[in-house]
């Protein structure tokens, strides 16, 4: 049996952004469903007692387990609800664990090593090629990325990764810096109907001179502007088919579910995932998920009855 009422789950607080996406995604399950908002809070067992069925909009919420609270208690209560459990999302937040699994399935991704706080930088051998990029290895959202992230030797690696551990109170990622196109890539569904979208390039080739070609916090959050967006971006066939083959790849081995994006690069004709975003924002007109299913024609709308329908379907109503 299809449920009646919806229970849209979010964070307590919210952004400019996360209250824009909460507000459109209401309108569009209003239109069919009686529907009931719910920030998760300390009265979030109490409340979801009564929950039919729930649309998981809650990225938040401790740090290193931020996001996998909503899906670990709904399971534990039995209650269907939309995109992946707690373990998929626990996978994805550690972009060194992604790796792992990603390299072990044979799918690309950037060489890299972990350096956690602690270890001894003094005689680490880093066994890596320059430029090289170092990240925090569980933020989001470009943070931990600044323009001199991008390092060309020791030196500059051993600074960038003190940065992170003095910052971040967590390991370092220290990767391959891939130097080309950077794209990311949507998907929808669940088994035979996954559905890769429209693939969107992120074009830097407007920013001013001298600043970082790639998504630095600054880039992300200060200068947007200077940004183009091609979606459908222009790819060679082959290497486009194969982005969709290893990416639907990713979704099943990291036991995806309903939607999520992946972050790609490519150099010489071959491709990279860098990340993984196993619950990405759904804001209209802003997301790069949404600028897609514009893309594919679904409209916003569109794209969240895909991702409801995907989620009724493997609950089987
Ligand atoms: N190995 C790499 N080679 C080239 N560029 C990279 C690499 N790793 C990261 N970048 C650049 O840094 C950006 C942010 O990295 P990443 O996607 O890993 O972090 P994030 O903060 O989790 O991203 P998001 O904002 O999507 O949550 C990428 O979009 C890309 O521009
Ligand atoms: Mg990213």
């Amino acid at each position: 049996m299809r449920p009646k009422k919806i229970t849209i789950v979010h964070d307590m607080e919210l952004d400019e952004h996360k209250r824009e996406m909460l507000d459109a995604v209401e309108v569009v399950l209003k239109r069919r469903f009686e529907v009931e908002r719910i920030p998760f809070d300390e009265t979030f067992f109490q409340r979801m007692k009564s929950a039919e069925f729930v649309f998981n909009l809650s990225t938040a919420g401790g740090r290193d387990s931020r996001q996998l609270h909503v899906p670990a208690v709904l399971d534990l209560m039995g209650v269907p609800y939309t995109a992946s459990s707690a373990l998929a999302h626990a996978l994805c937040i550690d972009k060194s664990v992604t790796k792992i699994v990603l390299q072990h399935s044979g799918i690309p991704t950037p060489r890299f090593s972990v350096v956690k706080p602690g270890d001894r930088l003094e005689n680490m051998d880093f066994d890596t090629d320059y430029p090289a990029i170092v990240k925090p290895v569980r933020e989001g959202s470009a943070q931990g990325l600044w323009k001199d992230s991008v390092v060309n030797n020791v030196e500059e690696l051993k600074r960038a990764v003190k940065r992170i551990h003095d910052n971040f109170h967590e390991p370092a990622l220290v990767e391959e810096f891939v130097d080309g196109r950077e794209c990311t890539v949507g998907l929808i569904g669940n088994g035979e109907d996954l559905e890769v979208l429209p693939i969107l390039e992120i074009d830097f080739s407007h920013l001013p001179e001298g600043v970082e070609r790639f998504y630095s916090y600054r880039v992300k959050n200060e200068i947007d502007h200077y940004l183009r967006f091609h979606c459908p971006t222009e790819l060679d066939p082959k290497l486009e088919r194969r982005i969709h083959q290893g990416c639907k790849a990713a979704f099943k081995v990291m036991g995806l579910r309903d939607y999520a994006r992946m972050d790609v690069r490519i150099r010489d004709g071959e491709y990279y995932i860098l990340e993984i975003n196993s619950l990405p924002l759904l804001v209209p007109v802003y997301s790069d998920i949404t600028k897609m299913a514009e893309a594919a024609g679904y409209g916003y709308e569109g794209l969240i009855m895909k991702i409801l329908e995907a989620s009724f379907e493997r609950y089987g109503f």
